[in-house]
């Protein structure tokens, strides 16, 4: 099995941001040609750099060190001191970036509350601020596709909520960690869904596989200006074309086969679903992620965490009681198909 070969013990299902590099990356990064990227002498950053704003129909992109990072430096770069941005209230800038946005953007948000954490034309007319002395400017709106529910936002959504943006002159920004898996969903090029963006962050490490870093892309103008942002927190980096070359590699080839984890995912989902004492909704399992309930009248929990543990199945503690699984490269469907077993083991029997 490919994946011990790399050191990959445990079947881990609890993010795509575990996965190891593959076999080609590793051999790209010892090959990459690399300069110091705060002179722009890196051939292989600014490589990636151009591939992903072409990729996105963008004019100009720039290598960070994160997803958080490339949010952060492009809210920043977008908006003032003082401004107000309205975003989703599960987006990953309100729930898992320290409020960053705050710290160093220094700009409030303004949350949509939907059960699916979408955000809808309707919500950005009736939040803008009216041109009031007492109030904040709104400059900004941020969406996130794919959604860290598992969600996909539509086409015709992402380009309402672009349209109503315009027309009140905000800007409008993608946190787009997996955005490649929300074209694979959508049957669309990734292209497709930046055109209703000012700005997208993707990230590389994620079911992409590299090791490290998200690409920003958007006009040259607003890169240049998160260009000195990035250098001002630190993340001017030197010679990291040796990361960039597994950046490279994950545009070219792994984008490509992220609809084999979409379908390990539905695999696992619709399996959960013919199990007595599992509640999962298979509609909702829209990339690589399945969430589900174990109903513990029927499945007896504390043994199916042991039986995990024993078979090196990795995931997350429950939220709220419901488990969340990711699918990605190292995860295959025999390793789908383990995880069933254990937790039809675990099946109370019924006197
Ligand atoms: C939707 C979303 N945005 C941003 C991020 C942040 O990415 P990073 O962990 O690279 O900072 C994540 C990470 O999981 C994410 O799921």
């Amino acid at each position: 099995m490919k994946k011990e070969k790399y050191g990959m013990k445990n079947i881990d299902f609890r993010s795509d941001t575990v996965t190891f590099p593959t076999q080609e990356m590793r051999n790209a990064m010892s090959k990459a040609l690399v300069g110091d990227d705060v002179y722009g002498d890196d051939p292989t950053v600014n490589e990636l750099e151009m591939t992903a704003a072409k990729l996105l129909g963008k004019e100009a992109g720039l290598f960070v060190s994160s997803g958080t990072m490339g949010n952060l430096l492009s809210i920043w770069t977008h908006t003032n001191r003082g401004d107000e941005i309205i975003t989703g209230w599960h987006n990953h800038i309100i729930v898992h970036e320290q409020a960053g946005i705050a710290q160093i953007a220094q700009v409030m948000p303004r949350v949509i509350c939907h059960d699916n954490d979408f955000i809808y034309p309707e919500d950005i007319e009736k939040n803008i601020r009216p041109n009031d002395i007492h109030e904040p400017h709104t400059t900004l709106v941020s969406v996130e596709n794919a959604l860290s529910n598992g969600l996909v936002i539509p086409l015709d959504i992402m380009k309402a909520n672009y349209e109503m943006a315009k027309k009140y002159n905000l800007k409008v920004h993608l946190d787009g960690a997996r955005l490649f898996n929300a074209a694979v969903s959508l049957g669309c090029d990734a292209k497709d869904i930046a055109q209703y963006a000012d700005s997208v962050t993707f990230c590389l490490s994620k079911g992409l596989c590299a090791p490290y870093g998200s690409v920003i892309v958007g006009s040259k103008e607003f890169i240049d200006k998160a260009r000195r942002h990035r250098k001002m927190i630190g993340g001017g980096t030197r010679q990291v074309g040796v990361l960039a070359a597994c950046g490279l590699l994950a545009l070219k080839k792994m984008t490509k086969r992220l609809k084999q984890d979409h379908q390990n995912a539905k695999y696992l989902a619709k399996e959960l679903n013919a199990i007595d004492g599992i509640e999962v909704d298979v509609d909702k399992v829209q990339i690589n992620m399945v969430f589900f309930k174990l109903d513990k009248k029927k499945i007896n929990e504390k043994e199916f965490l042991k039986q995990c543990d024993k078979k090196s199945i990795l995931m997350n503690p429950a939220t709220d009681g419901e488990y969340r699984v990711v699918t990605h490269y190292w995860i295959d469907k025999e390793d789908c198909d383990i995880l069933l077993k254990v937790i039809k083991s675990c099946l109370k029997t019924t006197k």
